[in-house]
């Protein structure tokens, strides 16, 4: 099959904007008379809120509003427990108490400040360990054990305990991730306004997901969602952060909108944005494997506890991905696997890129290689003894069927290691590792598989409008959403390629609430999948439209009718064609018709069972391998990363820049979760406040990367194409971690792997 337009390298749709700056962004959008609003937050991580007095903020010149949970007209309490304002009790630093609305960003300083609470400090809970504790306080007193509702995920398969029996060895390790931040360059913005021509509120800003940030400010509001409307801007990353405190931002702002009639508008600071929004979620995950002597392995047992902060909307679901996820991309018949959600009075764990996988693929691929160590086979060896091969049947007892399900990971890592040198390196590193040189070299692999889309954790619809004008350009709306992924050309090469027209006649119209039908979040790499299919379906019906008024025209079978370079022709009969700028206004003028199609993808419910966790957790799935090549000063710890080399099956290249990229950039974020990031709170206070102390990769981090994309034929997604946003950010901790221990011998079970952890080689007390 060739194609026209997919496949091919094209500029994004959007690049021209964002290059000139003609594009906006939330920060960059001002309304006349609008007001700038400031968050006045906790100053406990735990404590009773005795009294709030607002007096002299409102007494300052220039504050139009001061508000409290007080004046919340609908629910206080959000998805996940969130407080549009902390009441009587704050349970981390970052919770809101007021926030004031002023004429100018100075005077809302001015008056948060003036904002006088009086607390009465209680215990707070900080640690996994010690929210666990016997007798440990409660961050919600209707959460007994601190144990986040509806987040215990579980997965049994076969019966562990005859497996350990069958094991030759067994091995228990337990392995920790930090909180970490996305670290977008843009922080979050929200501004709310007065509906201008109903009642209502309207949202623009630095937004995700708009249909959930709708549903919560009309929750909060006492509207009905169809009164409020949200219209997202340009994004400037988000990762799966600018959500929940996007959330409360709208919420907050939209109330004050509402008060006093006139715009509100609130940029956070960098400092704000790292104490309020999400994180990836902390683990402490403890693993039990047995395999025989040859490194067949038997059996797998995990419990893994998540930590959640003081409230949270994503364990439940994460946890469940990561249940699915939990024995890795190997052949295990006896798992079982249990994950926890706890809450802590700490900043709160969220969506972030992966979505449970970076943790759960840096503990298994460490542990694989643990394994190898301990059996003294190579890391390859073991990874090709055991990985998932057509025909396997995966822990969820879906069968790896080709056609359907491909698992090309045994191809992928004989590909990989042979690209990298790997068995040579290793011996030659080894070698060269032996002497005196503080400078070591190391040399380390890691594999993944991912399944595609939300899957059993939710519906995985998507809408799509796909408008054909009279003037023949087309335009494109999704109700997911652009960040920077790539998505709207992913959507837009999907379209020309099906109405068989050039790319250049695509233009897109943002996401709009209340003009889009909802479909769902923007997350679980389903943008190309999930919405490229909505897309390709609004498309198929357009074109049949076209062709069947093509066949009136020219008096054939419009079956027999192709489109292809912008010519509808009857195949193989120059004579019987026109072209698609003849087409359009005919359809449209003449004879009345509507070139606008709403496509809708719907993959229905998967079935599992509650009991075992089994069943079709995910359509399909998507495979990754990599090797990681680095060089550790074992003076000083510093650890660089030289190389990676990596491999990616994803169904279909829509674009290969945008993957490619994509690829590298979760490469890249992977290594500053595995090398350098952390978000540090201390006594329940954040210490990581800024960009200094997050320690983000810069461009003289970046090793170089290869990559190998590898396609496989299958009816899941548009074109074949699947999900690629987050598994680029799985394999680099692992990779890496693997490749230290290979340089030094040393295993760093804790991320991320700073100075201080390769120099001592293991986790550092707190
Ligand atoms: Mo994403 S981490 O699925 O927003």
């Amino acid at each position: 099959m060739s194609y026209k337009v997919i496949t091919r390298p094209l500029k994004r749709i959007d690049a021209r904007e964002k290059v000139t700056g003609e594009a906006k962004f939330g920060a960059d959008l001002n309304f006349s008379g609008q007001l700038y609003a400031k968050t006045v937050y906790s100053r406990y991580p735990h404590a009773r809120v005795l009294s709030i007095n607002t007096e002299k903020a409102e007494a300052l010149h220039g504050v139009e509003a001061v508000i409290t949970a007080a004046d919340v007209p609908g629910e206080n309490e959000l998805f996940g427990r969130f407080p549009v304002f902390a009441e009587k009790e704050v349970k981390y630093t970052g919770d809101g108490v007021a926030m004031v609305a002023a004429t100018s960003k100075s005077i809302a300083e001015k008056a948060a400040s003036l904002v006088e609470v009086e607390y009465e400090e209680l215990p707070a809970v900080l640690t996994i360990e010690e929210a666990l504790a016997h007798g440990a306080a409660l961050v919600h007193t209707d959460a007994p054990g601190n144990f986040i509702e509806n987040t215990h995920h579980l997965m049994r398969a076969g019966d562990v305990e005859r497996g350990f029996e069958e094991a030759d060895i067994i091995l228990e390790k337990t392995y920790r991730t930090q909180f970490v931040e996305h670290g977008y360059i843009e922080p979050e913005v929200v501004i709310a306004l007065p509906e201008p021509y109903r009642r209502g509120v309207e949202i623009h800003g630095s937004i995700q997901n708009p249909y959930s940030i709708r549903e919560n400010v009309a929750r909060a509001l006492n509207l009905r969602i169809s009164e409020v409307r949200v219209i997202p801007g340009n994004l400037g990353g988000s990762f799966g952060g600018k959500d929940e405190s996007v959330m409360l931002m709208a919420a907050r702002t939209a109330i004050t909108a509402l008060k006093t009639g006139r715009p509100v508008k609130m940029v956070l600071t960098r400092e704000e944005s790292i104490l309020e929004s999400a994180k990836r979620h902390s683990y402490k995950a403890k693993y039990k494997i047995g395999a025989r002597k040859g490194g067949t392995i038997v059996a797998l047992e995990n419990t893994i506890y998540t930590q959640g902060g003081a409230y949270n909307n994503k364990a439940r679901f994460a946890n469940w991905r990561a249940s699915v996820h939990a024995a890795g991309p190997y052949r295990i018949p006896n798992v079982k696997t249990d994950l926890y959600g706890v809450y802590t009075n700490t900043i709160y764990g969220g969506a972030f890129r992966g979505f449970s996988a970076p943790q759960v693929v840096f503990c298994n691929e460490s542990l694989m290689d643990e394994l190898a160590a301990e059996l003294g086979i190579s890391p390859k060896e073991i990874r090709l003894k055991n990985c998932l091969k057509p025909g396997d049947e995966l822990v969820t007892g879906q069968v790896l069927r080709p056609g359907k399900i491909p698992a090309p990971l045994k191809q992928m890592i004989e590909e990989v290691c042979s690209r990298s040198d790997f068995d040579r390196k290793r011996e030659e590193f080894s070698a060269g590792n032996s002497g005196d040189e503080p400078v070591k070299r190391g040399i380390g692999l890691a594999c993944t598989f991912r399944g595609t889309g939300l899957g059993g954790e939710g519906i995985d619809t998507a809408g799509a409008t796909v408008t054909i004008e009279k003037d023949g350009s087309v335009n494109i709306v999704s109700n997911l959403n652009e960040m920077g992924q790539g998505m709207r050309t992913a959507h837009a090469q999907i379209v020309a390629e099906t109405l068989g027209i050039s790319y250049g006649r695509i233009t897109f119209s943002p996401t709009d609430t209340s003009v889009v039908p909802d479909g769902g979040p923007t997350v679980a790499s389903r943008g190309t999948l999930a919405g490229g299919n909505a897309m390709l379906i609004a498309a198929q019906k357009l074109k049949e439209r076209l062709l069947m008024e093509a066949g009136k025209i020219l008096n054939c079978s419009w079956e027999g009718l192709v489109i292809e370079d912008e010519i509808i022709q009857y195949r193989g009969k120059e004579k019987l064609s026109i072209t698609f700028d003849e087409l359009i206004p005919r359809c449209i003028m003449e004879r009345g018709l509507t070139l606008s199609a709403q496509g809708w993808y719907n993959p229905g419910p998967e079935e599992l069972d509650p009991e075992t966790g089994r069943g079709n957790a995910y359509p399909s799935y998507i495979y990754g391998c990599a090797v990681a090549e680095i060089r550790v000063n074992t003076l000083t710890g510093k650890l660089d990363v030289d190389r990676i080399t990596a491999a990616y099956e994803l169904g279909r290249v829509i674009n290969p820049q945008i993957v490619k990229g994509q690829l590298m950039g979760g490469l890249i974020q992977g290594m500053g979760y595995g090398i350098m990031e952390d978000t540090e709170t201390k006594e329940g206070y954040l210490i990581t406040r800024n960009f200094d102390e997050l320690m983000l990769p810069t461009s003289l981090d970046i090793p170089e990367i290869d990559i190998i994309l590898y396609e496989t034929d299958q009816n899941i997604g548009p074109y074949g194409a699947k999900g690629i946003g987050e598994i680029g950010v799985e394999l680099s901790a692992p990779a890496i971690a693997n490749a230290l221990f290979h340089a030094t011998g040393r295993r760093v079970r804790e991320l991320p792997m700073n100075l201080e952890r390769v120099l001592l080689g293991r986790a550092l007390k707190r």
